[in-house]
């Protein structure tokens, strides 16, 4: 039988210039909230499994956000527009009954009873009683209350009661108890495509085949999508796994490798699995009999090392001893594990003895380990010696920089020398039990070395010093030299390592170099370059820049953890450690570092290194992540992984320039960068149709950045569209009340008129385009959407949003403003503090929206008449009448009414749980605040403290008078502030309402004299 043409009847380019749905409606609110879920899932995310030490990996479902909005048509009927949308995104309410399945039958009545679905009395026509053959009543009312519900068989229409249970939670409450959209099976889907190819003229029952149909009707031909940033191929592969074509490329070859991990590896589906499984396994076997031989890892019992612990040792100046450098004894909170020193007079040196079963106290003492405060801390015969570290490298100042006495290692060097200011120990040993060997459940214990361990060690020094040349020169093992850089100096600094195998000992380089040497023998490339990544978790969880991490014991309601050896990149830096751990090999095996979520691709795709300057292939839509401002130095950290893989890589590799090419990286900000980003994109913009889509994605702190990121996008020929928030990362800041990071997503389009004008008349438009923007999303707004809850389409942080890009697409739709060409304004040399055109406007486009930004039930005169940080107060009053409490709301606005440090009017900065600081809290303070301080609000706010702290109505009212020396003039405004107070404040805070309302009473009825 033919195969079913299922493209018949779709017309190619029926949608050529149709705007894409990303242009004018974007629902960024519910796709924080699934970025956000999909953060939280660590390791269980898709793409972690490659390669754990990439960290700025952008989250799939936001990508899927960003292709399905690029492809999908904005037509004349928004609403359905961006129900299709959230069914194609399973972040309908009806999706949910696919994504939860967690929620007990009772919990659902409950909940279906609080929304008004069902009274008490209809409970037999949904639920059974457990244990009860024919329930009473009784019977049912007590089920509900202590969870002894069941769903009856036969059952009437359960599906609706559910959506009424669903609909008491949030959209947060109800996204962390579901299954992630990528987690639901392809059927999930199933009934949604009537709707889908009703609403959009196509004849799809999949993503791959909308994606193509979509394709044919805007470009004639399946979407292409390229990424020229690619970095860990978040992008190419949720673009790929959707249907699209995709173009990869990144400078960096690592970064290459885990894209093409990504779509190769992952999207090799079930076709790889198993001949993986059975390469690592063949390997894995060939390593172990190696070892065996050498008898390197087992100790004359039988027993099998898991893992060794080594610390930094050193002579203190002060006494002449050899003490180690421990900043900690613990060893294993499970096993209540410890190291005690132990001094050894006859040869002067401070042993460690390993201890078990101690006591919690011994255990709490022993967090304290010899190294304190950067300084070398130990006792010896009841007196305590400190040394500065500092001072034990011998560090000193030379030509304005820090340098020290440290040896600068050479070539052939593995590890210390005798005679070098820092050694190395190997202090304790956790071994597995012969007898547990070959159980799912190990049974592991600690001891320190004996001789014989020690043998075995020599052992190894001296088979890895006889084979390192020739392992360097076939590639098993890097050889490359440390180029000095940002984060590279850090090793050479701290330790005097100058080549990337430094960074290894030799039980390190030994599990390495015999793992390499046997993935070598395997000629399938495809399959040497999936195997590859097991050479890359070696790398990453063996180094002598791995920490050992003590387990935790389980407690309420936490998991335990075991005790392990943790991979170098637990941030994006090489920082160096006084005491590290190195796996053996059962802990090392390939195959047993990761398992891979496979899906299946099949679409085309293509994977380059080059400076995305460099591109030559076209695509339809690009959608990019480029590195800016602040970001990660990838092409210092990844020389790490390129040490190891340069040489010989398989094919799919081959052709890619094994280097970091570190000149070639963008970074910064300055104007070295903004020449490299413009270059980049006006190389994407000619290699895209003119119906072609940008959309680039950067997580912000800060409006200027952006601004910034504006104005190089206008420099690179684009025109702004649309620009969307989504909050997606919580800095570790936050904790001390810092920031939660948003990413802006920047949709973008090739600018194709030439338009000049000038800046008077641009800010006319530039108001108008404002205020029509956030009046036309208000009004979608409006709308009741869901089972009886209103819920926002957009919250106001969306609106303020929209502005700026309301402002940017009418800025960017000039090529020259005032007579001044925008590409050369972008790369124009800026002094320090200099605004650019784009930031002067959006600071204009911001105030636009602000005064579009009213407050519900506030008047817009007194509106107009506040300032920035009583602007922000009121607007938060009215937000917190909602359950928003989140901290980036806070923040945003206070960006928007430029109030500095917004710190002062806050009652609690937790990132969920943020609230503005009440009357009663402020008491006295406050009235230092420039703009709140000699204000209404503030008066106001002072008088509604006396009145809760029960002062005479006519006191507080002559108290008002000092406050506020135009207090007739006031009047109005305070009685409307005092009224607004207690409106907003009736659910939150109800003495404070009670307060204002007394407060407002009080004004208004006042005899004036
Ligand atoms: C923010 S990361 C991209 C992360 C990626 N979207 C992901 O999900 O993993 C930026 C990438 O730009 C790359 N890069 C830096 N300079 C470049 C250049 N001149 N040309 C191409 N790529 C470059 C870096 O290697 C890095 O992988």
């Amino acid at each position: 039988m033919d195969a079913v043409n299922t493209n018949a009847g779709v017309v190619p380019f029926a949608l050529k210039d149709a705007p894409s749905l990303i242009e004018r409606l974007w629902p960024a609110q519910k796709i924080s909230v699934e970025t956000k879920r999909e953060f939280d899932a660590h390791s269980a995310q898709t793409l972690t499994a490659l390669g754990s030490y990439w960290k700025g990996r952008k989250r799939l479902i936001y990508v899927r956000a960003c292709v399905l909005g690029a492809l999908l048509p904005a037509t004349d009927d928004p609403e359905r527009d961006l129900q299709i949308f959230e069914q194609l995104m399973a972040i309908d309410d009806r999706a949910f009954l696919n994504r939860e399945n967690k929620t007990k039958p009772g919990e659902i009545a409950r909940l279906a009873i609080a929304a008004g679905a069902l009274s008490e009395d209809e409970l037999p026509d949904y639920f059974r009683v457990r244990g009860k053959q024919t329930p009473s009543f009784d019977d049912y009312k007590l089920a509900l209350g202590e969870g002894g519900l069941l769903w009856a068989s036969g059952y009437k229409d359960i599906e609706s009661l559910r959506l009424a249970a669903y609909s008491q939670w949030s959209y947060q409450d109800k996204v962390g108890r579901s299954l992630r959209p990528e987690e639901l099976p392809d059927d999930a889907y199933d009934p949604i495509w009537d709707d889908v190819n009703q609403h959009l003229g196509t004849r799809a029952s999949s993503f791959p085949q909308l994606v193509e149909q979509l394709g044919i009707m805007r470009f004639g031909h399946r979407p292409r999508v390229a990424d020229t940033f690619c970095g860990a191929g978040s992008i190419p592969f949720e673009a790929a796994r959707l249907g699209c074509d995709v173009y990869a490329s990144d400078l960096n070859p690592v970064a290459c490798m885990l894209s093409w991990g990504a779509l190769h590896l992952i999207g090799g589906g079930d076709r790889l699995r198993g001949r993986l499984a059975a390469a690592q396994k063949t390997i894995a076997e060939a390593v172990e009999k190696k070892l065996t031989a050498l008898g390197v890892e087992q100790d004359s019992e039988g027993n099998r090392a898991k893992s060794y612990l080594y610390c930094i040792e050193t002579k203190c100046p002060q006494t002449g001893w050899v003490v180690p450098l421990l900043p900690s004894l613990v060893i294993s909170r499970i096993r209540g594990t410890v190291a005690r020193l132990r001094p050894n007079y006859g040869a002067k040196r401070l042993e460690l003895d390993i201890i078990s079963n101690v006591s919690a106290a011994d255990l709490e003492a022993a967090k304290l380990g010899t190294v304190q405060d950067r300084a070398l801390v130990y006792q010896l015969d009841g007196q305590t010696y400190r040394t500065p570290i500092a001072s034990i490298r011998g560090d000193y100042r030379a030509e304005g920089q820090t340098a020290n006495r440290l040896r600068r290692w050479e070539k052939p060097d593995i590890v210390p020398r005798s005679d070098d200011i820092f050694g190395e120990r190997l202090y304790c040993i956790q071994w597995v039990s012969l007898s547990s060997l070959s159980k799912g459940r190990q049974e592991t214990f600690f001891a320190a070395p004996t001789d014989e361990d020690l043998k075995r060690e020599r052992k190894v020094h001296e088979f890895v010093k006889k084979n390192l040349n020739s392992w360097q020169e076939s590639g098993f093992v890097p050889d490359m030299e440390i180029q000095p850089g940002e984060n590279t100096d850090q090793p050479i600094r701290e330790r005097g390592w100058t080549h990337w195998h430094h960074l290894y000992g030799p039980r390190h380089l030994l599990i390495g170099a015999l793992v390499a040497e046997q993935i070598n023998r395997i000629t399938e490339s495809e399959l040497r370059a999936c195997l590859f990544f097991d050479r890359t978790f070696i790398a990453h969880n063996s180094a002598r820049l791995s920490r050992w991490l003590p387990g935790t014991p389980g407690k309420a309601g936490r998991a335990p953890s075991a005790d392990m050896v943790k991979g170098v990149f637990d941030n994006q830096a090489l920082n160096t450690l006084f005491n590290f751990a190195a796996r053996g090999f059962i802990a090392s095996k390939p195959g047993e570092s990761a398992s891979y979520r496979y899906q299946k691709l099949s679409t085309k795709s293509v994977i380059s290194t080059h400076p995305a300057s460099a591109l030559t292939e076209r695509a339809d839509v690009f959608i990019t992540d480029p590195p800016y401002a602040d970001a990660v130095n990838y092409h210092e950290i990844t020389e790490f992984f390129i040490a190891w893989l340069r040489k010989d890589p398989p094919d799919p590799f081959r052709n890619w320039i094994w280097d970091s090419r570190r000149p070639l990286a963008i970074k910064g900000d300055g104007e070295e960068f903004r020449r490299a980003m413009v270059e980049a994109y006006r190389v994407a913009a000619d290699h895209m149709p003119d119906n072609g889509l940008q959309i680039v994605m950067f997580t912000h702190q800060d409006t200027d950045v952006w601004a910034d990121m504006a104005q190089i996008f206008w420099g690179a020929g684009l025109q702004v569209m649309a620009a969307w928030y989504v909050a997606t990362e919580i800095t570790s800041e936050t904790k001390k009340g810092g920031y939660v990071q948003g990413t802006v997503t920047l949709v973008l389009r090739k600018r194709k008129a030439r338009e000049s004008g000038y800046k008077d008349e641009i800010v006319q438009e530039v108001k108008a385009e404002v205020a029509d923007q956030i009046d036309n999303m208000v009004g979608l707004n409006q709308k009741v959407r869901g089972h009886g809850r209103i819920e926002n389409l957009f919250e106001d942080a969306d609106l303020q949003m929209a502005g700026y890009a309301a402002a940017l697409r009418v800025l960017t739709r000039y090529e020259k403003i005032d007579g001044v060409d925008m590409t050369k304004e972008a790369l124009r040399p800026r002094r320090p503090g200099e605004k650019s055109v784009v930031g002067e406007i959006i600071d204009f486009a911001v105030q636009v929206a602000n005064e579009h930004m009213v407050p519900e039930g506030m008047a817009a005169k007194l509106w107009e008449a506040l300032s920035g940080p009583e602007r922000f107060y009121f607007k938060m009053m009215d937000i917190e009448t909602t359950s928003l409490r989140k901290l980036d709301n806070y923040q945003n606005f206070a960006k928007a009414f430029r109030i500095g440090d917004y710190g002062a009017l806050m009652g609690s900065m937790e990132p969920n749980k943020a609230r503005l600081k009440t009357a009663n809290e402020f008491k006295k303070s406050g009235f230092e605040l420039p703009g709140f301080g000699p204000s209404a609000t503030r008066a106001a706010l002072y008088a509604i403290f006396e009145l809760e702290n029960d002062v005479e109505g006519d006191d507080v009212l002559s108290h008002l008078k000092d406050l506020l020396p135009n207090y007739h003039n006031k009047r109005d405004d305070l009685a409307a502030i005092a009224e607004y107070i207690a409106r907003k404040r009736e659910a939150v805070d109800e003495t404070e309402s009670r307060a204002a309302r007394i407060l407002h009473g009080l004004i208004r009825n006042e005899r004036l004299g």
